[in-house]
């Protein structure tokens, strides 16, 4: 493969995505920042300047497995200590697979504040995909706040709790609308003319075939994407589609059409028990484990801040990476006990509110043996309001995993499992847990590291809503000392 050298400088500017002026973090003056665009097998090289002058930083590759690279996941805390203000830092990676990925920052709630971009990994040349396109697109879907991630993640883990509500706008491909006549807005802020806000428009030619690849990256928000049957012109909510040779500023003729409710959970669960692997692109997945791990995802308070815990542990990260603690046997680095394979099934009711669940936080990890399979079954509930259950993307870091069964209710150890598609399941590395309901995923252990697994809404994460896997760091050679310095890493010099 070829080698694929990128120079950013990620810093803080005043952008208006929406037409309202706040601070962004960009990368080389954009958000989205510049698309990593690669073929399979190359490498990738990213040399990072934090110019944000008071906060750290660190950028996760996402969908990326880092195979024989842990340590440039990007994972604050997990794989690396945070790069310091007007620190440098290197990821170097090697693109394995062709597909569709994104990168965003891993560190505090940094993502939301405009941190991300899109991976764009194509076939070896001489193959080709089951189907033609003439044009490749990337999307990225965003919410946007108008707070910064400091008020929020203040608000998050103050007493009483503030909760960030929803988002002002929803960006495409970062491009959003704010009502600039909403009550309320300081005069000068918001500037509907503002060229910046320009809608996102995509000219495209009659009779071509484009192929979009949508990613999102909201903090909190679900999205439904939808382009309408061929001859319409609208696709959904800012977005333009736009025939060429319309003027892309010109409005488009029709309204949008209504997709299902942003609360109608029904669609979402049965387009996800639908998806099946596509014949003669099937792997089928191991058809027994060698362990079972529930995590119950409940909402909880402890010590009067509302956080969310599995298996009644709520998530907290330490000042030392595992990755190098355990390396180094840092023994005092974080919790030694690890988190309970699960919870109890008989008694918990998961459709009222917990009264007594006695959670505390912790930073112990699951440490599975190298090259077992592993199958996790998230199991929803209702959280501190009765009647609500919410829905929860999780993601895991350095694994595809199989999606073998969503149902809805608890989850039934000994019925459940039966149900399973060990024929034809597709694999994933971000799956949803649907409102009151449960996942379940199967994955080998075979990627030596320490990966992070945890909820992909920004303000869960932050709120402990997350748990840690480490599988063969035996067989992990030196660590790069770039990714040392803080914590008990303090002494290990960074070059
Ligand atoms: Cu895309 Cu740990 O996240
Ligand atoms: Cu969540």
């Amino acid at each position: 493969g070829r080698v694929r050298h990128y120079k950013w400088e990620v810093k803080y500017e005043f952008k208006s995505p929406d037409c309202y002026k706040k601070l962004a973090i960009t990368i080389n003056g954009r958000t989205p920042g510049p698309s990593i665009i690669a073929q399979q097998g190359d490498t990738i090289i990213v040399e990072l300047k934090n110019s944000l002058i008071t906060e750290n930083v660190a950028v996760h590759w996402h969908g990326i497995r880092q195979v024989g690279t842990p340590w440039f996941d990007g994972s604050e805390g997990v794989t690396q200590c945070p790069i310091l203000p007007g620190d440098s830092f290197v990821y170097k990676f090697v693109v394995d697979r062709p597909g569709t990925y994104l990168y965003h920052a891993h560190y505090g709630m940094q993502r939301e504040a405009g941190l991300y971009g899109s991976i764009r990994v194509s076939l070896p040349d001489g193959e080709s995909e089951p189907f033609w396109y003439d044009y490749d697109r990337s999307i990225i879907l965003a919410d946007w706040y108008h707070a910064s991630t400091y008020e929020q993640a203040a608000g998050l883990s103050s007493i009483p709790f503030v909760w960030v509500r929803e988002p002002q706008s929803i960006l495409i491909q970062g491009k959003g609308r704010f009502d600039c006549n909403a009550p309320g807005i300081q005069a000068g802020l918001c500037n509907a003319t503002n060229p910046e806000c320009t809608p996102y428009a995509l000219t495209v030619i009659p009779q071509k075939i484009y192929r979009l690849r949508i990613g999102s990256l909201t903090a909190l928000s679900a999205l439904s994407f939808e382009i309408e049957g061929h001859n319409m012109t609208v696709v959904e909510a800012d977005a333009i589609f736009n025939y060429y040779p319309n003027h892309p500023r010109r409005n488009p003729p029709t309204v949008p059409p209504p997709g299902p409710r942003w609360n109608d959970t029904e669609p979402r669960l049965a387009q996800s028990i639908a998806m099946k692997s596509h014949k003669g692109y099937i792997h089928p997945p191991p058809q027994t484990s060698d362990r079972v791990i529930v995590m119950l995802n409940t909402q909880n308070l402890i010590n009067g801040n509302v956080r969310w815990s599995i298996n009644n542990i709520s998530y907290n990260l330490p000042h030392t990476p595992y990755l190098i603690a355990l390396k180094y046997n840092l023994t005092h680095a974080f919790d030694p006990s690890p988190p309970p394979d699960g919870y109890n099934f008989v008694n918990y009711d998961i459709y009222s509110v917990a009264k007594n669940v006695n959670a505390t936080t912790s930073t112990g990890i699951y440490r599975l043996k190298f090259n077992t399979t592993v199958d996790i079954i998230l199991q929803n509930a209702n959280i501190r309001t009765p009647n609500n259950s919410e829905t929860h993307p999780w993601h895991l870091h350095g694994h595809d995993f199989w999606v073998v069964g969503y149902g809805k209710g608890k989850f039934d150890k000994t019925k459940d499992p039966k149900n399973y598609n060990l024929v034809n399941p597709i694999r994933k590395n971000t799956v949803a847990v649907h409102p009151y309901g449960w996942t379940a995923l199967r994955f080998r252990a075979d990627n030596p590291g320490v990966w992070a697994f945890h909820c992909h809404i920004e303000s869960h994460f932050f709120m402990g809503m997350g748990v840690v896997f480490e599988e063969g760091i035996e067989k992990l050679g030196s660590l790069p000392t770039s990714i040392m310095g803080c914590g008990d890493t303090k002494g290990f010099h960074r070059p």
